[in-house]
C-alpha cells in the first residue's frame, strides 16, 4: 500500500503541469499531497488527549476543584504560551497545540483577563525579536562547527507584568489560575539562580496578589520536573496547585476538562518532591553547581530519589508516587501468595466517594533487609492503574513481581544476589501511604547471577551513608503522613500478617559468559555482506545527517543510514526523534532540482537563525511542490510516565509506529530512559522518572507499541548515565557498579529484556572515564552478552570524533552505527582494520546488524519491489 502511495506522490509532481519534474527528485517520499487533516492525525489527538488528561497531577486541593464553568480570571505566562514540551530533538511540529486559555474557552469559561494576557503576548514578542539579536551576535564560526549545543541556550519566556487592581476588578469572579511555565532543553542543565527552578519576583508578587484579590485561587505548573514550591508556605491562601507538566498537543485541552471536572485526575508523581533543593541527595555537586563540569561523582550510589528520602528519613513536599483524586477511594489486601519465585498480591480497590468517578493506582514496595549490603529503605517493585471506578464501585487488582526484582549487586565477587532476612512487603498509592500486606523470609543467601566486573578498576566513589535504623518503616509497617488523604489503605487483621518461606535454591544461578557476539546470519544478509568490500562494510556501519544521496527520506528526520550502496540492493532507512512524537518537517518544498527542504525550521532554536542562513537552509514556502507531515505531540516522557498507565502507554507508542509507517521512518530515536537522578537536569522532562522500574516498565511498554507496527522500530536512549546535560559530550560520570547496575542500567535492562527493542542509542559521556559508545563491557557485554540484546547499537548524534570517543573502537566496541559520519569516518574505520587496531571481523558484525536493521524494514521490501519493476 504504501509504495503505492509513493509511487502515487512521484507520480504526481512528474506530472505537474508546471513542468517541475521529480524523475530529478533524489529520493521518495510517503508524505502526504494536501494538509487535509487525516484520520491518523485525529487518532493521535485522542490519544494525546487520553494521556494528557491521565498525566495530570493534583498536587493541592482544599476542595476548590472542581470548578464550574463561569468567568475566570487566568494570568501567568503559559496561559496564552502553554508549554508543550522541552526544546532541541525532542521538539515535535505537530499542527497545532492547545493552549490553556483555548482548553478553558472550549470547556466553557469565559476568559476576563484578556489585557493582561494581551500584554503578556507583547512581551513575549518584544523579548524574542531581542533574543534573536543576541542569539545572531553569538554566533561566530567557532560555535557553528558545534552546532548542535547551539541549542543550549533557548529563548525564555518572559514572567509577564504586575497584575493590577484594574485587571482584578475587570475580571468579574473570585477565581483565578495562575500558570508558571519553564521550559528546559539538551544541551543544558536548569539553573538555579536564573529562576528555572523556583518563581521570578514578579511571580511571587502576582500570586501573593491574586491569592489576596481572588477567593479561589488556582495554580498551574507547566514545567517538565520537579518545580520550588515554597512560595505556598509564603502564600497560604492558594487553593489547589495543579502539576501539569508538559502534554504536548492536546495539553491546554485536558488542564481545562480535569479543571472543571469532566474528568478525575489521576496522575502521580513519578519522582520525588523536595522541600527545597538543598534536601535532594549530593545536591550541591550537581553539574555545574561545584564548578566542574568535566567530573561528576554519583556520591548518592543507590539513594537516588525516593530511595534517598526514605532511607534517610527526610520528609519530601510530595513522596515518589503521589497524587490527588477528586473522589476517596480504599485499598483493601484481597490475598498474597507466594508460587515459586512469584509474589502475586490482590487488591481490591474501591472508589468510597458518591460524586466523581475516578481512578487510582496500586503500587507495592518492599523493604529489603540488611545484609553485607545496605538497602535503601524500600524499593518500587510493581504497579497497576485501575479502570474508571464509578462511585462505589469496585475493581480487584492482581499485582506480580518476581523474587528477582529484590536482589541487589555486591561488588566484591560481581554477584547479585538475594540476602538472607525478612524482605517486607507494603501496597499503597505512593511511597509514603502505605501498609505492610507481607514478609518474605529467606535464610540462607541466593546468588542468582555472577558477572563480570563493568568497570575496568572497579571505581570507589564515597557514598553516602546513613547510620540510624529504618525503624520508621520496619517497626509500625507503615509510614503514613497527610500524603494519603484521598485513599486509605485496610489490611484486615495487621496481626496476622502472612509470612512466605522463600524455598534455597529456588532461582537457579546464572553464571553469564562473555565473548564476542557472533556475527548475525541470515540468508539475505549473507548474500548482501558477501558481495561487500571492507570499504562498503564501513560505508554500512556510518550514516549519515540530512544530507547525501539517499533512496527514501522522511523530510526533517534526524539521519538515515547509509545512502551510498543503493547500487549494491541495500536502500537507506530512516531514523527521526523522539521522545514526544515524531519531529519531521510539517510541511517541506520540493525545488526544481528535486531537492526538498522543510519550510520551518523542525528545531525551534534554527528560528533566530540570521535571515540570509535561513534562506538557504528553508525551503520556498509559495512553491506549488509542497509536501504535508503533521505529526502527534504527545506528552513529555515525565508526564506521560506521570499516567502510570502502561496500557496508555503502549497504545502512545502504537500510535507513534502508525505515523512512522505513514511517513516511512524506520527507528524512532525514543524512548529517552534516563534516570532523575537531580532535577536540574535539562532533559528530564524527556525522561520518566526516578525509579528504574517505572522508567523500564514504561520503556517497554513504548517499544511493544511502537514495534508492533511492521517494520517500525525504537531506539531505547541514552545509554547510558546521560544524567547532566552541561557538558554532556565530555563529562565523566564516576558511578559505582552496584548503583550503576541497580538504578541507571536497570530500567534499559528491564526494557530490553522484556520488549526486544530494535535499536539503542549509545550516550555521549563518558562513564568511569571510558566514552560509553568506546565500552566493550557496555556495550557488549552488559547489553549483548548478559542481557542478551539482538539489534544494533548507533552513536548519539556527532559523538565520536577527534576530542570524542574513537569511531573504530566504537565499532570494535559493539556500537555498530556512528551517526552520523562522513565519508573521513569510513576512511578512519578502513584505516584502522589496515593498520590491525581493529578487526576487519569488528566491522563485519556492526555491518551485519546494520543490514539486519534494514532488512527488516518497509523501505527494504518497497526497494526491491522497485528494483524488480525497473528490471535491475
Ligand atoms: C540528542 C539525541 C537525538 C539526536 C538526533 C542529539 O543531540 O541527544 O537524543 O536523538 O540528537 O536528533
Amino acid at each position: 500500500m504504501w509504495q503505492e502511495h509513493c509511487v502515487h506522490i512521484c507520480h504526481h509532481l512528474e506530472n505537474r503541469k508546471d513542468g517541475i519534474i521529480t524523475m530529478r527528485t533524489r529520493s521518495i517520499h510517503k508524505a502526504a499531497l494536501t494538509d487535509a487533516v487525516t484520520p491518523l492525525e485525529e487518532a493521535g489527538k485522542e490519544i494525546a488527549y487520553q494521556a494528557a488528561v491521565e498525566g495530570i497531577v493534583l498536587l493541592e486541593n482544599d476542595g476548590c476543584l472542581p470548578l464550574k464553568p463561569g468567568k475566570i480570571a487566568l494570568y501567568g505566562a503559559g496561559v496564552k504560551m502553554t508549554i508543550k514540551g522541552g526544546t532541541g530533538s525532542g521538539e515535535v511540529n505537530e499542527r497545532h497545540a492547545v493552549s490553556i486559555l483555548e482548553g478553558m474557552e472550549d470547556a466553557g469559561f469565559k476568559i476576563t483577563t484578556m489585557n493582561w494576557i494581551d500584554d503578556y503576548d507583547q512581551s513575549f514578542q518584544e523579548g524574542e525579536r531581542a533574543y534573536a539579536e543576541e542569539f545572531r551576535k553569538k554566533l561566530s564560526p567557532k560555535n557553528l562547527s558545534d552546532f548542535m549545543n547551539l541549542m543550549s541556550s533557548p529563548y525564555r519566556y518572559p514572567y509577564g507584568r504586575a497584575v493590577l487592581q484594574e485587571d482584578v476588578e475587570k475580571s468579574e469572579t473570585d477565581t483565578c489560575i495562575y500558570v508558571i511555565s519553564r521550559q528546559a532543553g539538551e544541551g543544558a542543565d536548569r539553573k538555579l539562580s536564573e529562576n528555572e527552578y523556583g518563581l521570578a519576583e514578579i511571580e511571587r508578587v502576582n500570586l501573593t496578589f491574586c491569592a489576596e484579590q481572588y477567593e479561589h485561587m488556582i495554580v498551574v505548573i507547566n514545567v517538565g520536573g520537579q518545580f520550588d514550591l515554597n512560595f505556598l508556605h509564603e502564600i497560604p491562601s492558594i487553593n489547589a496547585v495543579i502539576f501539569m507538566g508538559q502534554l504536548g498537543t492536546m495539553g491546554g485541552q485536558a488542564v481545562a476538562d480535569i479543571v472543571c471536572g469532566k474528568h478525575t485526575p489521576s496522575g502521580k508523581l513519578t519522582d520525588t518532591w523536595a522541600k527545597h533543593y538543598r534536601d535532594y541527595p549530593a545536591s550541591d555537586d550537581y553539574s555545574y553547581l561545584n564548578g566542574n563540569l568535566d567530573e561528576e561523582y554519583y556520591r548518592e550510589g543507590i539513594y537516588v530519589g525516593y530511595r534517598y528520602f526514605d532511607t534517610f528519613h527526610v520528609a519530601p513536599r510530595y513522596p515518589f508516587g503521589y497524587g490527588l483524586s477528586y473522589t476517596e477511594f480504599e485499598m483493601h489486601l484481597a490475598g498474597m501468595r507466594l508460587e515459586r519465585t512469584t509474589v502475586e498480591i490482590s487488591v481490591d480497590v474501591k472508589n468510597k466517594g458518591e460524586v466523581y468517578s475516578g481512578k487510582e493506582v496500586v503500587q507495592i514496595y518492599v523493604s529489603c533487609p540488611d545484609g553485607e549490603l545496605k538497602k535503601e529503605a524500600q524499593r518500587l517493585t510493581s504497579f497497576a492503574k485501575t479502570k474508571n471506578l464509578k462511585p462505589g464501585e469496585e475493581e480487584r487488582i492482581v499485582l506480580q513481581f518476581d523474587l528477582r526484582d529484590l536482589t541487589s549487586y555486591r561488588e566484591k565477587d560481581t554477584a547479585t544476589v538475594l540476602e538472607p532476612g525478612e524482605y517486607v512487603v507494603r501496597i499503597g498509592n505512593s511511597s509514603r501511604n502505605t501498609r505492610v500486606c507481607g514478609i518474605l523470609k529467606l535464610e540462607t543467601e541466593m546468588i542468582t547471577e555472577k558477572h563480570s566486573h563493568i568497570c575496568k578498576a572497579p571505581l570507589r566513589v564515597t557514598e553516602l551513608e546513613w547510620q540510624e535504623e529504618k525503624e520508621l518503616l520496619h517497626a509500625t509497617g507503615d509510614c503514613r503522613q497527610n500524603w494519603g488523604r484521598t485513599c486509605e489503605i485496610i489490611i484486615d487483621d495487621v496481626e496476622k500478617i502472612q509470612s512466605f518461606q522463600i524455598e534455597p535454591g529456588i532461582i537457579p544461578e546464572v553464571d553469564h559468559e562473555y565473548g564476542p557476539v557472533e556475527i548475525y546470519s541470515s540468508e539475505e544478509t549473507d548474500r548482501i555482506l558477501e558481495s561487500l568490500t571492507l570499504r562498503d562494510m564501513a560505508e554500512l556501519v556510518v550514516g549519515g545527517g540530512m544530507s547525501g544521496h539517499r533512496f527514501f527520506e522522511a523530510p526533517g528526520a534526524a539521519g538515515v543510514t547509509t545512502g551510498n550502496l543503493t547500487a549494491k540492493g541495500i536502500p537507506n532507512v530512516v531514523m527521526a526523534d523522539g521522545p514526544a512524537g515524531l519531529r519531521l518537517h510539517k510541511i517541506s518544498s520540493v525545488s526544481i532540482t528535486g531537492k526538498v527542504k522543510g519550510i520551518e525550521p523542525n528545531i525551534s532554536f534554527m528560528k533566530y537563525l540570521p535571515e540570509p542562513v535561513k534562506k538557504v537552509m528553508l525551503g520556498n514556502p509559495d512553491s506549488k511542490n509542497l509536501l504535508y507531515q503533521f505529526t502527534t505531540a504527545f506528552p513529555v516522557g515525565i508526564s506521560l510516565a506521570s499516567s502510570w498507565n502502561l496500557q496508555l502507554a503502549e497504545e502512545v507508542g502504537n500510535a507513534v509506529g502508525k505515523e512512522m509507517e505513514a511517513y516511512g521512518v524506520t527507528y524512532w530515536l525514543a524512548p529517552g530512559m534516563n534516570i532523575h537522578r537531580n532535577p536540574l537536569c535539562g532533559r528530564n522532562f524527556e525522561y520518566f522518572s526516578e525509579d528504574p522500574l517505572l522508567t523500564g516498565e514504561f520503556a517497554a511498554a513504548i517499544t511493544k507499541g511502537v514495534q508492533k507496527n511492521r517494520g517500525c522500530y525504537v531506539t531505547l536512549k541514552h545509554y547510558c548515565c546521560n544524567n547532566q546535560e552541561d557538558n554532556r559530550n565530555k563529562t565523566n560520570a564516576n558511578v559505582n557498579e552496584r548503583a550503576l547496575r541497580e538504578i541507571y542500567l536497570k530500567g534499559f535492562e528491564i526494557a530490553v529484556k522484556e520488549s526486544h527493542p530494535g535499536a539503542v542509542m549509545s550516550s555521549y559521556n563518558k562513564v568511569n572515564g571510558k566514552y560509553v559508545n568506546n565500552s566493550y563491557r557496555l556495550l557488549t557485554q552488559v547489553l549483548r552478552n548478559e542481557w542478551g540484546f539482538d539489534g544494533f547499537v548507533m552513536t548519539d548524534w556527532f559523538a565520536t570524533g577527534r576530542k570524542y570517543g574513537d569511531p573504530a573502537h566504537a565499532i570494535a566496541s559493539g556500537n555498530d552505527l556512528i551517526m552520523p559520519g562522513s565519508s573521513g569516518t569510513v576512511d578512519d574505520i578502513v584505516k584502522a582494520v589496515s593498520k590491525g587496531i581493529i578487526l576487519e571481523e569488528d566491522v563485519k558484525r556492526s555491518a551485519a546488524n546494520v543490514l539486519k536493521g534494514i532488512i527488516s524494514s518497509r523501505i527494504y521490501q518497497g526497494y526491491l519491489r522497485k528494483q524488480r519493476e525497473s528490471g535491475v
